[in-house]
């Protein structure tokens, strides 16, 4: 570090930490190299003819939206959106309930500047996604981590978790939660933890940040109905994207909540990017009402339901049985896996060296765990790719254990 910018710096830059996974992608570029790491769709499939034929609105609003678009975003996209998602939110949104972003990832972000004070508190999965506690983070917040089981979050755990922070003097201000096909965990949170959630969200006065871009993409089991949608008091923050319905280089997501917070995180947007980009919203918009988005939803979930199934009967077929642990998805994008005997630095390590490459679990616990842990995700590789990585990945454990 040179020496001048140091006396210059913030107290946020020397709290300054990378995302692991982010850090890792030259890695991962490596020739040969077969990655189940980073969450990413499978480009195969991106939708580029549809998206090319949604850029036609260019002919016809070209000079609007060229033009700044307003904070609160493009307003057919949002009319869309309160359509569209009427049945997740069990009713039909006002279009000042949503704010388009700039990813969800700057949803975490406005409402951590509606929220966070340096030194707040937030309580979150353990593990739990670690884009949104590397926001919170800079923010100056710390967590207060539940365990899960495959039901989610042990909600139960929460009433005596905050009267102890209380206790402490410690401002506990949100419930960030990730509902659907959990990053890292797979898991969903059950409808009975959920409506319990609400009812400790009331009692202890917090808001609920229900983080949802997977929630769409179900292979099996029936939908069970979002936190915002039994929310009677305006306290559900609820986000999604178009990142895994669609395509992430879109950078178009989605918030819907009260009115009141809406329109902080929207003051907040001001400063931060002015609007999303409006030719981004508008093709995004273009794709929705051409009906790309309801015909594609279909196609991914089919698609990535196989590839779930092609990387369970590889580890039936490539791991030392009773070795690692899973719990299969119901959805989503991510495997979850327990190595007991062995650490997953270690595992990782090996399987470089074999070059494969997955996701170690700790930078998921953000008060410190998950050393036998790794994420996997399974939409990313071809099938034979995952049937090459998964046996390297045996390989390397076997040569471990
Ligand atoms: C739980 C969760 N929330 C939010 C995001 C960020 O999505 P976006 O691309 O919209 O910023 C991800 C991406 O992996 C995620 O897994």
């Amino acid at each position: 570090m040179s020496n001048f910018l140091e006396s210059l710096y913030s107290q946020a830059t020397f709290n300054l930490k990378p995302s692991p996974i982010r850090e890792m992608l030259h890695l991962i570029r490596r020739p040969g190299m077969i990655s189940f790491a980073g969450g990413m769709p499978d480009p195969e499939i991106f939708p580029v003819e549809q998206f090319k034929e949604a850029a036609g609105i260019l002919d016809r609003e070209g000079k609007d939206v060229l033009q700044y678009g307003t904070t609160e975003g493009y307003l057919p996209l949002k009319e869309f959106l309160a359509e569209w998602t009427a049945p997740k939110m069990g009713r039909k949104l006002a279009t000042d309930e949503i704010l388009i972003t700039t990813g969800s990832t700057q949803i975490v972000d406005l409402l951590s500047w509606v929220l966070i004070d340096k030194g707040d508190w937030v309580i979150c999965e353990e593990p739990t996604f670690l884009g949104a506690t590397l926001t919170m983070r800079n923010h100056g917040a710390s967590f207060l981590t539940v365990p899960c089981d495959e039901n989610g979050m042990k909600v139960d755990m929460i009433p005596e978790m905050v009267e102890k922070a209380r206790k402490e003097g410690k401002k506990v201000k949100f419930i960030y939660t990730i509902v659907n096909f959990h990053n890292p965990l797979g898991c969903d949170l059950s409808l009975e933890r959920r409506k319990k959630l609400i009812e400790i969200a009331e009692k202890y006065n917090l808001l609920i940040l229900e983080d949802d871009p997977y929630g769409y993409v179900r292979f099996d089991g029936e939908e069970i109905p979002s936190i915002f949608s039994m929310d009677t008091s305006g306290r559900v923050v609820f986000a999604c994207s178009f990142s895994k319905i669609l395509a992430p280089g879109t950078r178009v997501a989605w918030c819907a909540g009260n009115k009141e917070v809406i329109r902080k995180m929207t003051v907040f947007k001001q400063g931060v990017d002015v609007c999303t980009s409006v030719v981004a919203q508008a093709m995004v918009y273009e794709y929705c009402r051409l009906g790309h988005l309801d015909s594609f939803l279909p196609k991914i979930i089919d698609h990535y339901r196989k590839k779930r199934d092609a990387m369970e009967e590889a580890f039936r077929k490539y791991l030392p049985q009773g070795e690692v642990k899973w719990l299969t998805p119901r959805g989503g994008f991510f495997y979850w896996l327990e190595t007991p005997k062995v650490k997953a630095k270690d595992l990782f390590e090996k399987a470089v060296e074999k070059k494969v490459a997955f996701v170690l679990g700790e930078p998921f616990f953000p008060n410190g765990g998950g050393e036998h842990n790794f994420r996997m995700c399974f939409t990313f590789a071809s099938k034979e790719q995952t049937e090459e990585g998964i046996s390297r990945l045996g390989e390397a454990l076997r040569e471990l254990l």
